[in-house]
């Protein structure tokens, strides 16, 4: 008989288990638990067995209808409330709204060299890319600037404590993106359009406008008959294009020992348009880039001839960009791995 019983026991959880709604919940009550139920049946029958049998099965049989009682009413709530017994008390409500899962997103940074990429390859622009870790020879020698030049003061440069097998060829990481320009035209005959968009370091104490580490993108035209009006052409349709139609564009003399003539682009501020403010410093104006005409001496020691062929480069800062658009008033922010600010881009 105490065998019938946990046989019974084992069967009513499992059906009880497989019920999926009221009414087949109360079914399963009358056929356990109901006057004429199973376990009632059982427990009428103790009248006809030894008084110490009785007491034993009588023990097991009440536990039993315990147990199931209590069973039906934890499966009648989770029914009634739409939630899911996982443990003895805990509860999964499955109509509570589900946790959101957080999706990642592209960094401020890589969404604006996707934007500039983007404007100048629609303008038949390739994109390149070169190492972080540079020789001297790229960074500074082949652009005009040998080991003792002042313009070297410009770049505070982290310099790579290597040797290799030559002896002295000094390394460093490079502090803009204009070595690329050689790689490319040391490997490419003319005609050459690239940019190239990377990161560039610089020696720096940080603050709100200084970061040791950043972002250029470089560009560079070769070709016959290039001139500096192509260069200005192409540089205030891409400042119209990121920044708005409407955007006013200022050339202006400047000096890169790269480059003859060197210029500086900059545009009507963003904010006053103009008038000034304190965004621009008061001049209305914002820079936006260095560019110039590749000097002849540049292409001359590539191997390619200046009386043929001439060129633009150009090279601007790529975080300075999201920092006008937004006005975001720290640079480290951008590097420093803050989602609260990361997230809103
Ligand atoms: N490399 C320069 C810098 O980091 C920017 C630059 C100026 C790049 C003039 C150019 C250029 O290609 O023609 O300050």
């Amino acid at each position: 008989m105490l065998n019938q019983v946990e046989e019974l026991a084992s069967k009513a959880l499992d059906e009880l288990a497989k019920v999926t709604n009221v009414n087949e919940l109360e079914a399963w009550r009358i056929r356990y638990l109901g006057r004429k139920g199973n376990l009632t049946q059982i427990l009428r029958s103790l009248a006809t067995v030894s008084l110490d049998k009785r007491r034993e099965v009588g023990a097991r049989a009440n536990e039993l209808k315990n147990s199931l009682d209590t069973a039906f009413n934890e499966k009648k709530a989770e029914l009634e409330s739409g939630s899911i017994l996982i443990s003895g008390r805990e509860t999964l409500d499955v109509t509570l709204p589900g946790q959101q899962i957080s999706l990642g997103r592209l960094h401020p940074t890589t969404q604006i060299l996707e934007e500039i990429c983007d404007i100048f390859v629609s303008m038949g622009f390739q994109v390149v890319e070169g190492p972080e870790v540079e020789w001297d020879y790229y960074n500074f020698e082949a652009l005009n600037m040998p080991a003792d030049h002042p313009a070297r003061d410009m770049f505070a440069t982290l310099w790579v404590d290597f040797k290799d097998k030559t002896g002295d060829r000094p390394m460093l990481l490079r502090t803009h993106t204009s070595p690329v320009q050689i790689r490319v035209m040391e490997k490419t005959p003319p005609p050459i359009r690239i940019i190239a968009p990377g990161r560039v370091y610089r020696y720096e104490a940080t603050d709100a406008t200084h970061e040791w580490m950043f972002y250029q993108i470089e560009g560079l035209a070769v070709d016959k008959n290039i001139t500096l009006a192509d260069l200005k052409g192409t540089l205030f349709e891409f400042a119209r294009r990121l920044f708005g139609e409407d955007r006013k564009c200022r050339f202006r003399c400047d000096y890169f020992p790269f480059v003859e003539p060197g210029v500086e682009v900059a545009i009507d501020c963003l904010v006053c348009r103009g008038a000034g403010c304190r965004l621009c410093g008061n001049s209305g104006w914002i820079e936006i880039l260095g560019a110039g005409m590749v000097h002849p001496e540049v292409l001359r020691r590539l191997g390619i001839d200046p009386q043929i062929y001439s060129g633009f480069a150009f090279g601007m800062g790529v975080e300075r960009i999201p920092i006008l658009r937004y006005g975001i008033d720290d640079i480290r922010l951008f590097y420093s791995n803050d989602l609260r600010f990361l997230k809103q881009f």
